[in-house]
């Protein structure tokens, strides 16, 4: 069945342009040159994907996405947008309202080939497998209430004194930041968390409340607690490789918005790990005994998904950017060519390799040499890298 996809925009000469390129495409088109019209639209037809303009006369793009978030959550939801609206943008991926920001003026065939990816995405996160094995869950961590709050001081422009009563309301979160903040790569020395903020900023204090949260709150077995501390210092340890590799392979800062993707790229794991602990701790087992398969393929034998999937998932339903949800789904299959944000991926496949190296544990994942060269690094670059962070924990 053909994809519906709403074009909202306010100048004519961009819909018309809309209208051409997808002429003779696999997909319909519907256009709304103002947000009430879109809603209207939105009322009657079947529409997959809305991609919106910011600046609208009337309901501006931040209105409509979020009213489309509450009227129709399963609409995805994409920006497209012009540089000058770097806040606005901002401030409505902070709210998750979208799940990508593209720019404008596009060019046709990345334009159409993006959304054949998001498509392709939807796809494997909306697998009757998946989505069998997820609905049969005990427990799916919901996003946590002291996020939400911490997301809403952000907000209304909070004073630090408010942002850190909340995370002092919850003394294992507050235990987190402030590992977090004293370790050598921010080299913070504090017990205050008022100062951990002032030196992390707010984005990064936001990813580990996120994180931390789902590490908490999730329940775990004695046998198994281990285990999770152990991935929690991997996903602290992967998070600052990321930064890293990102600054230096790609020359540019990681966008603060995709800030908590190695922080999030292994969640899948402590879903299984809380719902599964028998067959898990099975699974472990089998792993150190037998090294001839990967870790992904006895996952999947046994769970019929992998954590990649289950964590795709999870953050997807938590309405995360794409990039986030990309680097938690494909990181162990990084050559893919589904994947839109290729690099960030690569990076988090990279980073996940060399951590588990340094820790010791045989993590039975391959490293995709092709990744590698893409990105002109070498295994003695990453390994340097890699051992310096650790050197700062
Ligand atoms: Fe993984
Ligand atoms: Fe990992």
């Amino acid at each position: 069945m053909k994809k519906n996809i709403l074009f909202v925009d306010d100048e004519k000469q961009i819909l018309r342009a809309v209208n051409r390129l997808f002429m003779d495409s696999k997909y319909t088109v519907f256009m709304a040159d103002n947000g009430e019209d879109a809603l209207n639209i939105l009322e009657k037809e079947n529409i997959d994907m809305l991609i919106s303009d910011m600046r609208m006369p009337g309901m501006d793009g931040y209105q409509l996405l979020k009213a489309v978030k509450e009227e129709f959550p399963s609409v995805i939801r994409i920006i497209l947008s012009g540089y000058a609206e770097g806040e606005v943008v901002f401030k409505s991926f902070r709210q998750n309202l979208a799940k990508l920001y593209l720019f404008k003026p596009w060019d046709n065939s990345q334009l159409m080939s993006i959304i054949d990816r998001v498509f392709e995405t939807e796809k494997v996160l909306k697998d009757k497998n998946l989505l069998s094995i997820v609905s049969n869950l005990e427990e799916l961590p919901t996003i946590s209430d002291t996020y939400n709050r911490f997301c809403s001081l952000i907000d209304i422009d909070a004073d630090v004194r408010e942002f850190s009563a909340l995370i002092e309301e919850d003394p294992s979160i507050a235990a987190k930041v402030l590992h977090y903040a004293n370790s050598a790569f921010f080299g913070a020395k504090t017990g205050s968390i008022s100062q951990a903020i002032m030196y992390m900023g707010l984005d990064n204090i936001k990813n580990i409340v996120l994180t931390a949260t789902v590490f908490d709150r999730m329940n775990s077995r004695e046998k198994l607690l281990n285990l999770r501390e152990e991935l929690w210092e991997h996903a602290c340890l992967c998070n600052k490789a990321v930064i890293l590799l990102h600054e230096k392979l790609l020359g540019k800062r990681l966008p603060e918005i995709y800030a908590s993707a190695g922080l999030l790229h292994d969640i899948g794991r402590i879903v299984f790990i809380s719902n599964f602990p028998e067959g898990y701790s099975r699974l472990i087992k089998t792993i150190d005994t037998d090294k001839s398969k990967s870790f992904v393929d006895v996952e999947t034998e046994a769970f019929s998904v992998s954590h990649q999937e289950m964590g795709g998932y999870l953050l997807d339903w938590w309405e995360l950017p794409l990039p986030i949800v990309e680097a938690a789904l494909y990181h162990h299959s990084p050559g893919l060519d589904k994947i839109l944000n290729k690099e960030l991926v690569s990076i988090v496949h990279i980073a996940d390799y060399f951590v588990w190296e340094l820790m010791g544990t045989n993590s039975m994942n391959s490293l995709d040499i092709d990744v590698m060269d893409n990105l002109n690094i070498s295994m003695a670059e990453c390994r340097k890298i890699v051992r310096n962070i650790y050197k700062g924990l």
